[in-house]
């Protein structure tokens, strides 16, 4: 008798675009490790993204600018070899891109050879278009990211909703179209007004994935330290908690200090 293989649909670039066409929301979170990436996967999300993110929440960085190519590449590489179904985009960290589309094809290309990664992201509008069309030639599938931009913070000055005002709102749109003409394949669109998102999202026909950018998105993404309560300092208006695991580890190693010092771990059971 034969056994039966169960057969894994994985999720492409083009699986996104069908999903958007369809009116299926996209599912997207954040993982830097073999372990949280493989629970992911499992849990059935289509992207998984290996954000620059890793800087504040692995790193301990107070910005994403400091993380490097070489520590993105590590964590894709892990990330990689968990996933079996999503798709796995790395965020292209800072000042490995701005500098011209030649040094930005050479990091995406580092990317992609030595971690096996689907796919890159960006932060940028029209100033990076050319970078994208470079990249995307050379056969790169490109995310881009426009709204709160984190590595461009020192410029901003803070964290807070952008584009509220009607000539950034333009500009932005204009980003969002120049995007797309320059053959992204998606856009994350972070912290803008829901009435904004949801206009880019009916006027470009790649799919758009929002973090406090309300439900017109055709998907959604979320830091997954932040949604599983890892991180209790950092409660954003946008973000849903599923879990408060930083209670749950906290008690559980109490616990377990507590049966160490009492002499009750490890127990006639536990021992060889
Ligand atoms: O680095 C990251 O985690 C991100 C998401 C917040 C979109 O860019």
């Amino acid at each position: 008798m034969s056994a039966v293989k169960k057969e894994i649909r994985k999720i492409t670039t083009h699986v996104l675009r069908a999903m958007k066409e369809k009116g299926v929301k996209i599912s997207m979170l954040t993982a830097y490790d073999f372990s949280f990436a493989r629970i992911l996967d499992d849990a059935g999300v289509d992207v998984v993204l290996v954000g620059d993110s890793a800087s504040n929440v692995v790193h301990g960085h107070e910005t994403t600018l400091p993380i490097t190519l070489e520590q993105m590449i590590d964590h894709a590489s892990a990330v990689v070899r968990a996933v079996k179904r999503a798709l796995v985009i790395v965020d292209l960290p800072f000042g490995y891109y701005q500098g011209d589309s030649k040094n930005a094809l050479k990091s995406a290309i580092r990317i992609m050879k030595e971690s096996g990664a689907h796919g890159i992201k960006m932060e940028g509008g029209e100033f990076i278009a050319q970078s994208v069309h470079r990249i995307v030639s050379a056969g790169i599938p490109v995310m881009g990211h426009l709204g709160l931009m984190p590595q461009s913070i020192y410029k901003y000055g803070t964290y807070a909703v952008r584009a509220r005002e009607e000539d950034e709102a333009q500009q932005l749109l204009d980003d969002a179209h120049s995007l797309e003409k320059a053959g992204s394949f998606a856009l994350v669109l972070e912290k803008i007004p829901r009435e904004l998102a949801t206009r880019i999202s009916s006027e470009l026909s790649i799919p758009t994935i929002g973090i406090g950018a309300g439900g017109g998105c055709d998907g959604q993404v979320l830091v997954t330290h932040d949604m599983l309560g890892l991180n209790n300092e950092f409660s954003p208006r946008f973000l849903r908690r599923y879990a408060n695991l930083y209670d749950v580890i906290r008690e559980a190693v109490a616990h377990y200090i507590e049966d160490v010092k009492s002499h009750d771990f490890p127990n006639e059971d536990e021992a060889y």
